[in-house]
């Protein structure tokens, strides 16, 4: 069963550690659009795995991990001030173009919605929601649902896609200005590695108190020696780099009992 999963998923460790007292999400008729890594889960009683790939969907190009030019510090410095620089300048310092696209979000966020089985309105939560790009996609699935961005990047939130404007701010994810408990599902993609480690521990602790149970992150992680040294090259922005174990052990440490995936250099 491993093996399947193993293969289903694409990763290449073992079967994750259940964390805490299993739980288990209803079943939905449209569970078809599960994947089949997730439906192999569920139909073996294994509960809630943490450890989940939501981002299955998520188109990831090998050859653009390596077509970056070496990076500088200079790079660096410049791309951590979110700024156009970072979204729509060079690939160096950046996406080099960070543009709407469909297929980067429209499967991700069906997905989502099914395997959390997520009501018409739910409110969903997306910390590092740049140009709101994932929001958009939520909005034209869930017509009713209750969208909320945040964004460190003045940038970013101020070329925001038009019809997103209005749900997006900026704020930072070491201090969510929401009441506790106020969303069905907070999402935070590639976001809070970006913070030092002590500031990305507050940030689970704050995506854990504004979320009613669901949340999904996703952060920079190696699982060997040569994907540690792959992620070392590649980081523009990354300050919280760790290895997946090390990565379980903060989720615990700050009390994070949500989901999660990893975005690994291979
Ligand atoms: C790699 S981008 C990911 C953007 C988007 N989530 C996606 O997956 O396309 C990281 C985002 O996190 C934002 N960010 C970085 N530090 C942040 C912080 N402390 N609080 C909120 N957003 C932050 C950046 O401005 C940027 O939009």
């Amino acid at each position: 069963m491993s093996t399947l999963l193993r293969q289903q998923s694409g990763a290449q460790w073992t079967l994750p550690q259940q964390a805490g007292q299993p739980r288990t999400h209803a079943r939905r008729p449209d569970d078809h659009n599960l994947t089949a890594a997730i439906r192999v889960t569920q139909c073996l009683g294994l509960g809630h795995m943490p450890e989940v790939n939501l981002m299955e969907h998520y188109p990831k190009r090998k050859e653009r991990q390596t077509e970056r030019p070496v990076i500088t510090e200079a790079d660096k410095s410049l791309a951590k001030q979110f700024g156009r620089d970072y979204f729509d300048g060079l690939r160096r310092h950046g996406y080099g173009g960070y543009e709407y696209h469909p297929r980067f979000w429209t499967e991700t966020v069906r997905l989502m919605r099914d395997y959390y089985d997520l009501p018409g309105d739910a409110a969903i939560l997306d910390v590092g929601c740049a140009k709101g790009f994932m929001l958009y996609d939520f909005s034209l699935l869930m017509p009713n649902a209750r969208l909320t961005g945040i964004d460190i990047s003045e940038y970013a939130v101020a070329n925001a896609l038009e019809p997103m404007k209005p749900f997006i701010r900026t704020g930072n994810a070491v201090s969510l200005e929401f009441p506790d408990r106020s969303f069905d599902l907070v999402l935070a993609i590639n976001t809070i590695h970006n913070l030092p480690y002590e500031a990305c521990k507050r940030s689970l602790q704050e995506i854990q108190r504004v979320s009613r149970g669901k949340a999904f992150i996703m952060v920079d992680a190696y699982r060997s020696e040569l994907e540690h040294k792959a992620m070392l090259e590649w980081v523009l922005t990354a300050e919280t780099v760790l290895h997946a174990n090390e990565w379980r052990e903060l989720f615990a440490s700050a009390g994070y009992e949500g989901d999660y995936w990893w975005w690994t250099v291979e």
